[in-house]
């Protein structure tokens, strides 16, 4: 069968490398992919991002399945087009993907359902959200209501820092749409994880756990990114805690959503802070998997992904049980010179090595031309690394990561610090 990966990042090559593993899989089509997806033979890189001319492609070449990356053309409604036009795909519709696409619904239903979340205010008013920090006061959280690729959430420690966040999402207008509507919410301390499931509109199937480091610098200071590294299981995730958020978060969220009519399909994301006494809250909902946080997932899942797939498009995830390989995936992003505020483009690359059973490295911001990789900005590679620890699975990813090289590249030296740090990895 042939599929297709809609995206061009690091997790949509993770995706399409371990869809392509499937012996019933002859051709994966990435739209539009990157270097490294242009390099693997059971890859094709297409050129089309418009969903009615995708959807075309899709018919022409009799795909089986398209399974989404991003959350944009999410948000956009592929899945409603896909699905109007009977072809199979893997994602939550325009409606469901507002959990991810507007903070202002997903606080909103976190309310109604009493699922844990930071209390909370949505403003439009510039006046009332200064004066609604003024009585809350700092440290405080800024959200602006829609996408903003990452630009979108502020934390800020003072007073002036949540003015100046206000002014700058509601006043100036630097986020467009996307921050014409701001959630304001109550800090929150703790450790962050990332609980990732696939949801077939009833059942939900659980991934491996994982954690993230989303600023970019080492002991996770410097500005926030898209992420800098992520590993696979997160010790902080133990079976009970496992269990909390399936009960607390994750399916009263699936019931919610069915109960309101808006069934959701797709992988779903909850970004979760942990307080001190284990207790976990939402931070926020993705409606997509987590970048970098699936290359390190796809690493460890065995068997055939492409089937589970093809499960969760038929609404039978319950028949379905994941295998995990049982050491700890780590990948550690190369990311361009200046990221993340203008990340330069055309470095030339050299140095990756070849896939090993231990070592693999994904591609996000590189193109392939005559035979030459470049860097196309932002975050460039990731570099997984699998062993028995996570210091081990470090060692492994850092190795590999000393044959690479490109000018300005930057990269975190401490990527999973936090799990190599605790006594028992378990989850
Ligand atoms: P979000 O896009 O909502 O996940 O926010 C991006 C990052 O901002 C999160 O990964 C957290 O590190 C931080 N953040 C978001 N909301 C809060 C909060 N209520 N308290 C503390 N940190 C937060
Ligand atoms: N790694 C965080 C995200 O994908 O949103």
């Amino acid at each position: 069968m042939k599929l297709l990966v809609v995206g061009s990042g690091g997790r949509e090559h993770a995706l399409a490398w371990k869809l392509a593993q499937s012996p019933r899989v002859q051709l994966v089509y990435v739209a539009p992919g990157n270097g490294g997806t242009a390099q693997d033979d059971r890859l094709l890189n297409i050129g089309i991002t418009d969903p009615n001319a995708l959807a075309d492609f899709v018919e022409k070449e009799q795909i089986a399945f398209t399974l989404v990356g991003p959350e944009q053309p999410l948000a956009a409604g592929i899945v409603n087009i896909f699905r109007a036009r009977g072809l199979k795909i893997f994602g939550p519709t325009k409606e469901a993907a507002q959990l991810e696409s507007s903070k202002d619904f997903a606080k909103a239903f976190m309310k109604r359902h009493a699922i844990p979340t930071a209390e909370y205010e949505t403003f439009s008013d510039v006046a009332a959200a200064h004066a609604y920090i003024d009585a809350k006061g700092a440290p405080i959280v800024i959200k602006a209501d829609g996408l903003a690729a990452g630009k979108g959430v502020v934390v800020a420690q003072t007073l002036d820092e949540a003015h100046h966040a206000v002014d700058m999402m509601l006043s100036d207008n630097k986020l467009g749409d996307a921050g014409a509507r701001v959630v304001i919410e109550e800090f929150l301390s703790g450790e962050e994880a990332s609980f990732i499931v696939m949801v077939d509109g009833i059942n939900v199937l659980a991934l491996a756990s994982s954690q993230d480091h989303k600023r970019l610098l080492d002991g996770d200071q410097g500005p926030n990114t898209g992420g800098m590294g992520a590993y696979s299981p997160a010790p902080i995730v133990t079976p009970q805690l496992h269990a909390r958020v399936m009960r607390e978060i994750i399916l009263p969220t699936v019931r919610g959503m069915e109960k309101e009519g808006i069934r959701f399909t797709g992988f779903l994301y909850a970004g979760l802070m942990i307080d001190a006494q284990g207790n976990p809250k939402t931070l926020e909902f993705n409606c997509r998997m987590g970048d970098p946080e699936t290359q390190p997932i796809m690493a460890r899942l065995k068997g055939d992904f492409s089937k589970v797939v093809e499960q969760a498009i038929a609404g039978t995830l319950d028949t379905v049980e994941l295998e995990w390989d049982r050491r700890t995936a780590l990948g550690v992003v190369l990311a361009a010179h200046n990221y993340p505020e203008a990340p330069r483009k055309g470095d030339f690359i050299s140095g990756i090595p070849v896939e090993t059973a231990d070592a693999v490295t994904f591609h996000a911001g590189t193109a392939l031309a005559d035979g030459k990789l470049t860097t196309t900005g932002g975050r460039v590679l990731c570099v997984v690394g699998l062993a028995d620890s996570v210091r081990s699975a470090q060692s492994v990813a850092y190795e590999a990561i000393n044959h690479i090289s490109f000018d300005g590249m930057q990269y975190r030296r401490d990527i999973g610090y936090r799990a190599a740090n605790r006594k028992h990895g378990q989850g």
